[in-house]
């Protein structure tokens, strides 16, 4: 398949020939938005044409948004799979037509055969390291912790809840006491966590939060802070992402830690593509990028400057 599609082209390779179709599920997020911006951006500087099209959160949008780019013929397709099931016949037909299929930023469920390579985040790996900074941040005391999934059935909210689950299992003070999805949004962290805080007499029984994302964090923020308690105090706050408003929160003492996950997840997926077109050269089943945790101690506002210039 790699050197026939190679052919097809020239045998160029060129980046400039390249016509992607890029299904993104919508902005949900601080972070998704920056994943939208960065790939545009990662596409002009190697002229490649990027079909954009976006699903604002339903699966259905997406599958209709691949079938189009069959239709047109484009060269590859990234997607970035809202849920993890019900991939195969969509993936299927892309396969048929041998257009080589990239995922971003989150996994699904079936046959690793449906796609040329994924490029995200261990998941489950970034929930470890959230539970783990709780554990040592705890240190021995007795901890209720709340729990912000994100949106339900996508791979991140699966894995983040695992690894954190994993990381706390061996210390039995440490106690999720309610956890709910809040869709990786700001407005419904803020809403789920108002609900948390009302059916734990105002929040005097939770130690921590967790969220499965930044925003959903900075929305609990609010509303720990509506309720007349003191976030990144009272209860602690860690999460993932490492957006720029985190660090924000964490300058002002309000958030405790954070796991930062790359926006730029178009870079490497580009990196393999124009390889794979130039000379066959299948890539890795799964590019992982890097879950390092930022705390109060990384010169938080700095990072927020760093940040800001790149896409968020
Ligand atoms: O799939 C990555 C997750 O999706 C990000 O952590 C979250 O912010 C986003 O919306």
């Amino acid at each position: 398949l790699g050197s026939a599609i190679a052919l097809a082209l020239g045998g160029s390779g060129l980046a400039a020939d390249l016509t992607v179709g890029f299904s993104q599920i919508g902005s949900e997020s601080g972070w998704r938005a920056a994943e939208t911006s960065v790939t545009k951006l990662e596409a002009e500087k190697r002229g490649i044409d990027l079909k954009f099209a976006d699903a604002q959160q339903k699966q259905e949008n997406q599958i209709k948004a691949i079938r189009g780019f069959i239709a047109q013929g484009v060269d590859a397709i990234l997607v970035a799979p809202v849920v993890a099931t019900g991939w195969e016949s969509v993936l299927e037909e892309a396969k048929d037509a041998e257009i080589p299929v990239i995922l971003l930023d989150r996994g699904i469920d079936g046959s690793p055969d449906l796609y040329m390579t994924m490029v995200a985040s261990d998941q489950v790996l970034e929930g470890k390291v959230a539970g783990e900074w709780l554990v040592k941040d705890a240190a021995g005391k007795e901890c209720n912790v709340v729990e912000l999934q994100g949106t339900t059935g996508s791979s991140p909210a699966i894995n983040r809840k695992k690894g954190f689950e994993e990381a706390i299992a061996g210390t039995p003070t440490i106690k999720i006491i309610r956890s709910q999805t809040g869709d990786f949004t700001r407005a419904k962290g803020k809403e789920v966590m108002e609900g948390f805080l009302k059916a734990e007499g105002g929040g005097k029984n939770i130690c921590a939060l967790y969220a499965h994302n930044d925003d959903m964090a900075v929305g609990a923020i609010q509303a720990i802070k509506e309720a007349g308690l003191k976030p990144g105090a009272d209860i602690k706050v860690v999460s993932i992402d490492a957006v720029p408003d985190i660090f924000k929160a964490m300058a002002d003492g309000e958030a405790n830690a954070t796991v930062e996950l790359t926006p730029n997840m178009a870079g490497p997926a580009f990196d393999v593509l124009e390889k794979f077109m130039a000379d066959g050269t299948m890539p890795p089943k799964q590019i992982i990028t890097e879950s390092k945790l930022y705390t109060p101690a990384d010169e938080p506002m700095k990072v927020y400057e760093e940040k800001k210039g790149l896409g968020y």
